[in-house]
């Protein structure tokens, strides 16, 4: 059967083979307090690439110190982050894989001793820090931290990088009056709430010109946060920026429970390539080949990422081809065991 999970799609230069992605997941395995890459981040990435997933996306690395949401995620926030992280982009380009990282901070989510800042001085729970309110020299800071990240991305050779604006971290905190109370250019109406964003986006442009994809949470669960109408018009603003696709996730915001089933967040992810005319990924309890396809075919989104999926079985690519009757390509090593 002619599949749309294994054609190509294409995004500016970046041609991807198939439409199956690994979505971010950190590994909290740096030693060290480093942030540098390890033998198991390779072995780790490097494997779901032999596996025939189409764009390998490393977890959330932190563009700040005080970014890290945990002092083993993973850094690029230093030059010396780059030779590790072009040896794991090296490993996955090996297995015609494309490499993805995903640009974080985690505001008043960094579960840090040191200090901590977001757009206002609330608390997310009473175990984490109290941040500090960012001023305007701060996020003038962060938004060149970001830009200084995607030239090192581009020096270690990544195809493409996504932006997380999701799951109530730094730039989530910005886009959410739950969290921004802000009352200068940086709060208030939507416009201001997304300025921080709009500003990393056009400062990461000045150094970056490959495709770039934001995660956003497109549901915060509590009446008074953003409804889906705002992630619409974000989605919008954010096209007219050149972002390539919106990578559909939703919550953590505040500390509310997401309902989750098959598909939770693909009605979002419909909504919004429909709306807004963006690509869109699928995330969210997405487990097999057939779901996937039908994801696809029916133009619910563009991409389907893979989470814990791939963290039980890195062949999860030859196991949807199975489940949908279709042969792909195998590792070489591999040819006579996957025919
Ligand atoms: C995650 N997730 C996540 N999301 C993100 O944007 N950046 C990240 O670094 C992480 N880290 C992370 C670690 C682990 C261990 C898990 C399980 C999840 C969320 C992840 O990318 C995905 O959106 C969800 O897991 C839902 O997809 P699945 O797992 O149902 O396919």
């Amino acid at each position: 059967m002619e599949t749309k999970l294994f054609s190509p799609i294409q995004f500016d230069d970046v041609e991807l083979k198939n439409r199956i992605v690994m979505s971010p997941m950190c590994m909290y395995s740096c030693d060290n307090q480093d942030g540098r890459v390890t033998p198991f981040h390779i072995t780790h990435y490097e494997s779901r690439a032999v596996g025939q997933v189409g764009l390998v996306m490393l977890e959330a690395s932190a563009v700040q110190p005080n970014g890290r949401i945990s002092y083993e995620d993973l850094g690029i926030w230093s030059d010396e982050h780059i030779d590790g992280l072009k040896h794991v982009t090296n490993r996955i380009h090996a297995h015609d894989a494309k490499a993805a990282i995903q640009l974080a901070h985690a505001g008043r989510k960094a579960n840090l001793s040191d200090d901590t800042y977001a757009p206002s001085p609330i608390r997310f729970n009473d175990k984490l820090p109290m941040p500090k309110e960012m001023t305007l020299d701060d996020i003038q800071d962060t938004i060149q931290a970001f830009r200084e990240a995607a030239r090192r991305a581009k020096e270690a050779n990544f195809d493409i990088i996504e932006i997380h604006g999701a799951h109530g971290y730094l730039i989530n905190q910005f886009l959410s009056p739950l969290t921004n109370q802000r009352d200068d250019d940086y709060g208030g109406s939507l416009p201001n709430r997304m300025r921080f964003l709009n500003e990393i986006l056009e400062a990461i442009q000045t150094t970056w010109n490959g495709p770039i994809f934001v995660r956003l949470s497109t549901a915060e669960y509590d009446e008074n946060g953003n409804q889906l109408d705002d992630i619409v018009s974000i989605a919008e603003t954010l096209k007219t920026q050149g972002v390539s696709l919106i990578d559909c996730s939703s919550g953590g915001v505040i500390p509310t429970k997401v309902p989750t089933y098959p598909g939770y967040q693909l009605p979002m992810a419909e909504t919004i390539k429909h709306d807004a005319t963006i690509a869109t990924g699928a995330v969210g309890l997405i487990t097999s080949g057939i779901q996937a396809e039908e994801i696809l075919q029916n133009h619910r989104a563009d991409l389907v990422f893979i989470g814990r999926q791939l963290l039980t079985n890195p062949y999860w690519p030859k196991q949807a081809a199975d489940q949908l009757n279709t042969t792909i390509t195998s590792p070489v090593q591999y040819e006579r065991g996957w025919r």
